[in-house]
């Protein structure tokens, strides 16, 4: 079976790729999985200093594959006592994690393939990746603490407007907004962003990681405390009808109808 998230080591930078083409890099339970280990393994691992995360094909990624959310609205995502969902791994790893988490962001990136960058130290992105959250549009709520993160980093009124209209911004706007660190050509895009990588892999380890921690630490309580708070309200609209309606909707290539909804 092809991997689906590939990793590789190069000059003290560990590379995840993810590698679903053929669904725009839709993210599945097995890669949530593999990116938290990923962020695990940078963490326990000396020889990793960063941890650099793109994508293979035209699309950074199209969010938490649909048809998961489909499945979770006929038997919602069940998170045992004591047992965490691969998401929640994946974004509890990447809100802890270290060391520096930088996304080379190739092409579309929609929902959590937004939402995880506001974590990232350094997001670089390519001129023609764009980036939506159209959460409501498929009747959920934003997770990873982005409903803290993103109106402090852009302001209220930008917030709004990607979270409620879940319109799509090109990456010269996100760049404007403060979204993301700098914009490259497309084929320049991954060994600009490699580059910078080793560069900050080059850099004394211990004045890296307290750097990161100085600007971060502060957050880290509230942040999980709002993560938390969405994960609730977003378990429970799964299992709504306009998630059922919004994803009924994708699978048949048309609108959702939400006018009959109160
Ligand atoms: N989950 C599962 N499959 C997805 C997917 C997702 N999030 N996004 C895309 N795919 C699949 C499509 O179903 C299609 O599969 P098929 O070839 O078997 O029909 C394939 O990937 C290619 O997608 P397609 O829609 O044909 O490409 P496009 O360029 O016209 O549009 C998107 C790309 C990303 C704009 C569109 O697929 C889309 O809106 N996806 C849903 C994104 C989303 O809402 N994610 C959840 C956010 S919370």
């Amino acid at each position: 079976m092809t991997q689906k998230v590939l990793v590789t080591l190069d000059g003290g930078v560990q590379v995840l790729t993810l590698n679903r083409t053929d669904k725009k890099n839709a993210l599945t339970p097995e890669m949530y999985g593999a990116l938290a280990d990923g962020l695990e393994r940078a963490d326990a691992d000396p020889d990793v200093r960063v941890t650099l995360i793109t994508a293979m094909g035209d699309a950074f990624t199209a969010g938490n594959d649909m048809g998961d959310f489909a499945k979770a609205g006929a038997a919602p995502l069940g998170e045992e006592p004591g047992e965490k969902t691969p998401v929640t791994r994946f974004i509890e790893n990447l809100g802890t994690a270290e060391k520096p988490v930088i996304a080379a962001v190739n092409g579309l990136a929609v929902g959590i393939g937004v939402t995880m960058l506001l974590h990232c130290d350094l997001v670089y992105a390519a001129e023609s990746a764009t980036f939506q959250m159209p959460f409501v549009r498929l009747g959920l709520v934003p997770e990873a603490g982005s409903t803290l993160l993103l109106p402090r980093l852009i302001g209220l009124q930008k917030a709004s407007d990607l979270f409620l209209t879940g319109r799509k911004i090109s990456a010269a706007a996100a760049e404007a907004l403060g979204l993301i660190a700098e914009v490259f050509p497309d084929d320049a895009l991954g060994g600009e962003a490699l580059a910078r990588a080793k560069a900050v892999a080059a850099q004394a380890p211990t004045a890296v990681r307290l750097v990161k921690s100085l600007m971060k630490s502060n957050d880290r309580e509230v942040v999980a405390a709002q993560s938390a708070a969405e994960g609730v309200h977003f378990a429970a609209q799964l299992r709504s009808a306009e998630v059922k309606e919004a994803v009924s909707a994708f699978f048949e290539k048309r609108p959702a109808d939400f006018s009959q909804l109160r």
